[in-house]
């Protein structure tokens, strides 16, 4: 866990709260939309991996509200989970940064998900026989939960679509799959377990808590404001594995389904502007395979392609279809959208492209700004033609590209930056997401 540093940056807009640093409920929450199902039940586990910490806790009661849940680490040199996260969110990146608890929720043969709960975040057991292990059964899924600038507020972006994404794969890949009500419900409570990751608050450090002139001062400096409007968000990561032992080919005998999340900046080191190689002889998917969902072999699949093309500066890799070599894909990461004559085009569903839920909402930004929209088969030619060029995706969110490069030829869009459409779609999507615009869409969900 991240150690946490005094800060003089105290924000002169917060009062001081010493109270909260120490009851506040890290689990309370409700939503403003009704999604959750009065059955359900989250509670918080103790984790066998972790035998150096003690957790104290109550468990929630139904319904959607925990009433309390304190985990205090037994050790004295370990962190109170009540404390701040320290992240430097300007240098943050892509990469996991280890938060407190992650949500695990099991199902046999039944086919069921039942007794899901939270525990500390740690390593999972599994049998080398594993299904995920040794075939390849695995999904998972990419959220992002944003904080609203009233730093109170956690904002998750149309949470029911991932879900129901899961459910299609895992009915492509032979898996179950936890009901739309339960991943919901498992996303919102490993969410609010771990707000301190994302959640601008007034956080105190408990070793000062003390009415003394002295250390009322170091009070004030042990304030921090996280994060920065418009800097990061925590990324959501559930994960649905065939766990189950299995040795000839069959589906597993039994499934996980897991949610982790870590504190997320940019996704490309780049920060604006991508540059992109078409690769014409790796392919991503093909016609009746798996290209549509969103299972973890398509994910390992790029990673040669990709690790060629970063190796020569380029920052991804764009995959054209496997008959024709012709037609655009996707990015290893996301998904691709050409702009030409304030037209904006990107290549239709058809089993082989992630129905990507950034893609889809893209689109409906897009028809709701007066903007013509079309989903089709669009050619490496128009590519290189294009005004515009972006990318879209949970992680990558809409990244303009800068250059492509196709067969040693280079074309550059703009001036290293977002095209006027891009940065529009850009900036209506993300102030939506952030609880920055009104949600007339009603696409995010408010958990507080
Ligand atoms: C996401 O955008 O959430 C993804 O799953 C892409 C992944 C390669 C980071």
């Amino acid at each position: 866990m991240e150690r946490a540093a005094i800060s003089p940056s105290l924000s002169q807009n917060y009062l001081l709260c010493p109270s909260r640093a120490f009851t506040t409920s890290l689990h309370s929450f409700s939503s403003t939309r009704n999604l959750s199902p009065s059955s359900s039940s989250i509670k918080l586990q103790h984790s066998s991996s972790s035998s150096s910490s003690s957790v104290s806790s109550k468990f929630i009661n139904g319904g959607n509200s925990l009433t309390q849940c304190n985990a205090v680490l037994s050790n004295s040199s370990s962190r109170d989970v009540s404390e701040l996260a320290d992240i430097d969110w300007d240098n943050i990146g892509f990469g996991l940064k280890q938060t407190d608890y992650m949500y695990v929720m099991k199902c046999d043969l039944d086919g069921e998900f039942s007794n899901g709960g939270l525990q500390r975040f740690g390593n999972i057991e599994v049998s080398p026989s594993a299904g995920v292990l040794n075939y390849g059964q695995g999904l998972f899924e990419g959220m992002k939960a944003y904080r609203k600038e009233d730093g109170k507020n956690i904002l998750l972006f149309r949470p029911e679509e991932n879900a129901i994404r899961m459910r299609n794969g895992a009915e492509r890949m032979c898996m179950p799959a936890p009901t739309v009500e339960q991943f919901v419900e498992a996303v919102k409570a490993t969410v609010l377990a771990n707000k301190r990751w994302v959640l601008n608050d007034i956080l105190l450090f408990p070793g000062y808590a003390k009415e003394t002139t002295k250390n009322y001062v170091l009070l004030m400096m042990s304030c921090f404001q996280i994060p920065p409007a418009g800097k990061g968000s925590l990324y959501i990561r559930p994960l649905l594995m065939g766990t189950g032992a299995i040795l000839g080919l069959a589906p597993a005998p039994e499934y996980t389904f897991l949610v982790y999340v870590s504190p997320v900046g940019n996704y490309f080191k780049e920060g604006v502007a991508i540059n992109l190689i078409v690769e014409s002889e790796f392919h991503r998917a093909t016609p009746g395979g798996t290209g549509g969902v969103k299972t973890i072999g398509n994910y390992a699949a790029v990673l040669k392609a990709q690790s060629i093309a970063k190796a020569k500066g380029y920052s991804d890799v764009l995959y054209l279809d496997c008959v024709y070599k012709r037609y655009l894909e996707e990015v290893s990461s996301c998904n691709i959208f050409i702009v030409k004559d304030n037209v904006i085009s990107t290549p239709e569903i058809k089993g082989t492209i992630l129905p990507g839920i950034t893609r889809k909402s893209i689109m409906d930004v897009a028809i709701s700004q007066g903007l013509q929209v079309e989903e089709r088969n669009v050619t490496v030619d128009e590519l290189l033609e294009a005004d515009e060029v972006f990318c879209t995706g949970t992680a990558v969110v809409v990244s303009p590209v800068g250059s492509i490069t196709y067969k040693d030829k280079r074309v550059s869009y703009g001036e290293g930056s977002f095209g006027p459409i891009s940065k529009q779609l850009y900036t209506v999507l993300t102030s939506l997401q952030m609880g920055l615009s009104e949600d007339k869409m009603k696409w995010t969900v408010n958990l507080s």
